[in-house]
């Protein structure tokens, strides 16, 4: 973990509320599928951002983000040439075992951004299904990476792109066809991964799921983004996650 001072070289829209930064660094950074940075977006916010590491390469790392509000929209503004302080990379991230060789990807909303990560992590070893939920045309991003796995369905809150269900539906109606995975990796809004985990768990899947939690510090020093274990006990969300096995966590 380090705090790059990051150059913007691109920050541009690419889909409905919808954007892509890449900073360039001046050092190499490895990062694994599913870790997180922390930006700073200066003006009056004391707090950083978390956002998923979307695609890393050397020196080069792009976050997609969605605009909700002061934080990104700040981001939004951010020109090229000017600087961020971005803390990377963090949390714990996906883990593909060998014995793994279908692995399925179950997205929705902000969730999809990890998840490209994964597809360039693991695409070229892996058997890659990708179920992937927008809520409209409007909204659909990352196709061209998407596209790249050996199978990508993606469907929509309103059926303007795709079939008309969400992300874990689309998953089960392959899964009752006999596309069974050995893995399931996920991110989302917390009630998708509460129905993932329903289906998962009756099937007898392996399953894990990327949480989202408001967060300070980015790197387990302020427990502002503690969740609950099944086991009873808390674990840090940016630290001991953001990735958990979802029998694991309480959702
Ligand atoms: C590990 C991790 C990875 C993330 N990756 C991405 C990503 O790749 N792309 C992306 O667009 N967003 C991602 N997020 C969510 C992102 O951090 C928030 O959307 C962002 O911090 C909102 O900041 P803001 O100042 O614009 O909005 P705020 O004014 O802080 O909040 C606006 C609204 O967003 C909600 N919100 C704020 N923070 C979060 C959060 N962490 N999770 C859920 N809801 C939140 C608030 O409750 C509020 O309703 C990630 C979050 C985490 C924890
Ligand atoms: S954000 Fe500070 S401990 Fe997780």
């Amino acid at each position: 973990m380090k705090d790059y001072i990051a150059t913007i070289v691109k920050n541009e829209k690419i889909a409905e509320n919808i954007y892509a930064v890449t900073f360039a660094l001046d050092e190499d950074v490895t990062i694994r599928a599913g870790q997180f940075g922390n930006i700073a977006v200066g003006g009056t916010h004391l707090l950083r951002r978390p956002i998923a590491i979307c695609k890393a390469d050397k020196r080069q790392v792009t976050f997609c983000y969605q605009l909700k509000g002061e934080g990104t929209r700040l981001l939004k503004e951010k020109k090229i040439g000017e600087t961020c302080n971005v803390l990377m990379p963090l949390g714990n991230g996906f883990y593909v075992e060998d014995t793994e060789k279908k692995v399925a990807l179950v997205g929705g909303g902000v969730g999809v951004f990890p998840l490209i990560s994964v597809l360039r992590a693991y695409g070229e070893t892996k058997e890659i299904s990708a179920y992937i939920g927008y809520r409209n045309q409007g909204a659909v991003c990352g196709v061209e990476d998407f596209q790249k796995a050996n199978k990508f369905v993606a469907v929509t809150d309103d059926g303007s792109y795709g079939e008309k269900m969400n992300a874990v539906q689309a998953f089960a109606a392959d899964l009752a066809k006999g596309n069974r995975p050995d893995v399931v990796l996920a991110c989302g809004p917390t009630p998708m991964l509460r129905a993932l985990k329903a289906v998962t768990e009756k099937e007898n899947l392996s399953c894990y799921v990327s949480l989202e939690e408001r967060m300070g510090c980015g790197f387990g020093a302020c427990v502002v983004c503690v969740c609950d274990l099944t086991s009873g006990k808390k674990a840090r969300v940016c630290k001991d996650g953001p990735v958990f096995n979802a029998s694991e966590v309480v959702l």
